[in-house]
């Protein structure tokens, strides 16, 4: 029987969701993956199964996922060490480094999911890959408003070398840009090479006044848990 790429998601949702213990404190992932995982926190406290759980939701939109299920909902002001996150993937690499905000809320989740004990990724096995940001999939950059052209272009230069195209996301109804929750736009920068040392990369985009953040999360994956067609594969840091 051939399972949809969704059954897949929701099989690695739940099983990441049986690390989930009463009395913790959750950064609640934002996609179509991580969304699985939230319906499931949900429905074991309806259950009394899972009690005295605070969430830390990642987006505006799994904000409104919780208070729907009736998931009690924090910050990380109020609580700055998160026990466990949750959360899908983009893209995931061999040493389990990641590329997130396909979605737009690479910002809230690298926050949260950076305050955080353990980090456990949820991916059908579509997501796993050699070289993170070089499939000709784009990486995500968060950048402010203000000259975005001018940050767009810089962006652009930094990552010539590796065949980059800087597009800016649109999502309004009218083709305007897409705001992210923090009033940001976002620049996906399309890539026709593997980038080698990722660190450097990453230290070059961050260096960038404009520059908000970026989706490549670098040494934060406790466990990816990859969910294919003959079965789940659970890879540790
Ligand atoms: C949201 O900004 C993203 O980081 C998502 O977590 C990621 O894109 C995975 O989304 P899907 O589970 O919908 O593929």
């Amino acid at each position: 029987m051939t399972l949809t790429k969704d059954e897949l998601k929701r099989i690695a949702a739940y099983k990441a969701v049986d690390f989930v213990k009463s009395n913790m404190v959750l950064g609640l992932g934002t996609g179509s993956t991580a969304k699985h995982a939230v319906d499931r926190i949900g429905e074991l406290l309806r259950q009394g199964k899972l009690v005295n759980i605070v969430g830390i939701p990642t987006s505006k939109k799994t904000q409104e996922q919780a208070l729907s299920l009736n998931i009690p909902l924090s910050d990380l002001d109020a609580h700055p060490v998160v026990d466990l996150s949750i959360d899908g993937a983009d893209e995931v690499d061999p040493c389990l480094n990641l590329v997130k905000g396909r979605g737009g809320s690479l910002l809230r989740e690298k926050m949260i999911e950076g305050a955080s004990k353990k980090f456990v990724v949820i991916v059908d096995e579509s997501k796993m890959v050699k070289h993170i940001g070089g499939s000709k999939m784009a990486l995500p950059v968060e950048i402010v408003p203000f000259c975005w052209k001018f940050t767009a272009e810089r962006l652009r230069r930094v990552m010539e070398g590796y065949g980059c195209e800087a597009k800016l996301r649109l999502g309004g109804e009218k083709g305007e840009a897409f705001v992210t929750d923090n009033g940001n736009y976002i620049v996906d920068m399309y890539l026709e090479k593997d980038m080698g040392d990722l660190r450097v990369v990453s230290d070059e985009i961050l260096r960038l006044p404009g520059v908000v953040e970026h989706g490549m999360f670098l040494d934060m994956a406790s466990t990816v848990i990859i969910a294919g067609e003959l079965g789940v594969k659970i890879k540790n840091k």
